[in-house]
């Protein structure tokens, strides 16, 4: 039995925490810590939590004795590191959300804390269990494609997704939330890269990108300022406040009504007064937000064996999707992480042939989750694993320490300086 506190409430930590829940005999939550009145009744609320196991900040919790195994720390990225490092003083073991720091100072703090304390740094790269990465990872390992030749990943962040998230939302600006869009939306894939490269090190990375689209100049003719308020092309626009979030109300309710998701009250009259308050970064036409994170971008890296990997970013898709191509001396592999499914090939000599190919469903392999169910079942599978390393397993093949999560962030920080600075990074 491990037992854990959740240092910011919000809705990252508060689903690994529900592990709790499903296997009770496994987790036990004894705590909370964050400044929200409302998360913290919500957090005592679902896990039975007395008022003396609620605390009002992480500082809160810091300074009294250790009071449990592990912290599940799901704060906004600018507080990972700062709030990190003292949990590891006091003796915790800490899951921490990714990005796990917001720059390459705070990584090299945090690594020292934990070379020093000696204390477990997990990282939630929850695509690292997903049954489809897995796979993908096991043939690898396998040598089922030969010596990996190039990395081909890319992630199309979809136009209701771009907007809720980036455009008009937390991470619409770098120097407010600490993270670019391609470490706040990308460092998985980064990370991916790495995990398939197995320790070989990145050597360089150029990169470029940048936001050109979702700009003043490129707002529709006769737009107006706020979509419910002002705007007469309002009904024809798919950026439409209304068509995104009224229209589909079970659309990032997270992100786009906390306050009423704390409230209770989620009735389309509430919902629409929000957006009809110009104060609402949610009322604002999104081309004329002040929003400063790129809208695409692509990364190019070479690892220390000539391996070399491509990752492409764009923002404002119709569909979304990941992307995977793995292409190796003696095979490839190929898939959509979306349709749960992907391609392996070879050469075929035989006379009328040319390439010999298999396509793997993951539901044939028992994983009917998909892409769905937090992010894959990525979300579940970690936050067990969490667990199971906290109480002396083994790490499992998709455990990712901090040591092994080093090298895909500083692939992110480096290829953002790349693309600021127009020039190829050095590791
Ligand atoms: N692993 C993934 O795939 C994934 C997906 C989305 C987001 N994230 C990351 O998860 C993190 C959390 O995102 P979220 O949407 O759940 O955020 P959130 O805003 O819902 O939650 C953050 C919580 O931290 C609390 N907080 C603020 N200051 C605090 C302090 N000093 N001590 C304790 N708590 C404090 C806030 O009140 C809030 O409840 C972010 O870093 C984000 O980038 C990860």
């Amino acid at each position: 039995m491990v037992t854990a506190i959740i240092v910011g409430a919000g809705h990252r930590a508060m689903g690994y925490a529900n592990y709790a829940l499903e296997h009770p005999e496994k987790l036990r939550i004894v705590g909370v810590a964050d400044p929200s009145p409302e998360r913290r009744a919500m957090a005592a609320e679902r896990f039975g939590l007395t008022p003396e196991q609620c605390f009002a900040s992480a500082d809160e919790l810091t300074a009294l004795p250790k009071q449990a195994d592990a912290i599940i720390n799901g704060t906004m990225d600018r507080q990972h590191v700062p709030t990190t490092i003292p949990l590891l003083e006091r003796g915790y073991d800490v899951l921490l959300e990714k990005p796990f720091a917001i720059s390459i100072e705070e990584v090299k703090a945090l690594e020292a804390a934990a070379a020093r304390t000696g204390r477990k740094v997990m990282i939630c790269h929850v695509l690292r269990y997903a049954p489809f990465y897995v796979e993908l990872k096991r043939r690898v390992l396998a040598g089922e494609i030969g010596k990996l030749v190039t990395l081909e990943t890319a992630e199309h962040v979809s136009y209701h997704h771009y907007s809720t998230a980036f455009a008009r939302g937390k991470w619409h600006r770098e120097d407010q939330c600490g993270s670019s869009f391609l470490m706040s939306k990308c460092c998985h894939d980064l990370d991916l890269l790495t995990w398939y490269m197995s320790g070989v090190a990145p050597v360089r990375v150029a990169s470029f990108g940048g936001l050109h689209y979702f700009t003043r100049e490129n707002a529709p003719a006769d737009s107006g300022e706020h979509c419910l308020l002002d705007c007469p092309i309002e009904e024809k626009c798919p950026y439409s406040v209304r068509q995104l979030y009224l229209n589909h109300p079970d659309r990032w309710v997270f992100y786009v009504w906390p306050e009423l998701e704390e409230s209770g009250d989620l009735s389309i009259e509430a919902k629409t007064a929000r957006l009809k308050d110009p104060a609402n970064p949610y009322s604002r036409c999104i081309w004329k937000m002040d929003n400063n994170v790129a809208d695409r971008q692509s990364v190019v890296v070479e690892f220390a064996d000539g391996t070399v990997a491509t990752h492409n970013l764009v923002g404002g898709t119709s569909r979304p999707m990941r992307k995977i191509h793995l292409l190796g001396t003696e095979g490839e592999l190929e898939g959509v992480f979306d349709d749960n499914e992907f391609t392996i090939r070879h050469i075929d000599t035989r006379p009328g042939h040319e390439t010999r190919e298999e396509r793997i469903n993951l539901a044939d392999l028992g994983d009917t989750t998909g892409a769905f169910g937090g992010h894959g079942g990525g979300d579940g599978n970690l936050a067990a694993d969490f667990v199971s390393l906290v109480d002396g397993g083994a790490p499992s093949i998709s455990c990712t320490m901090l040591s092994d999560s080093i090298n895909g962030h500083l692939i992110g920080f480096y290829a953002d300086r790349a693309m600021r600075e127009h020039r190829v990074i050095e590791f």
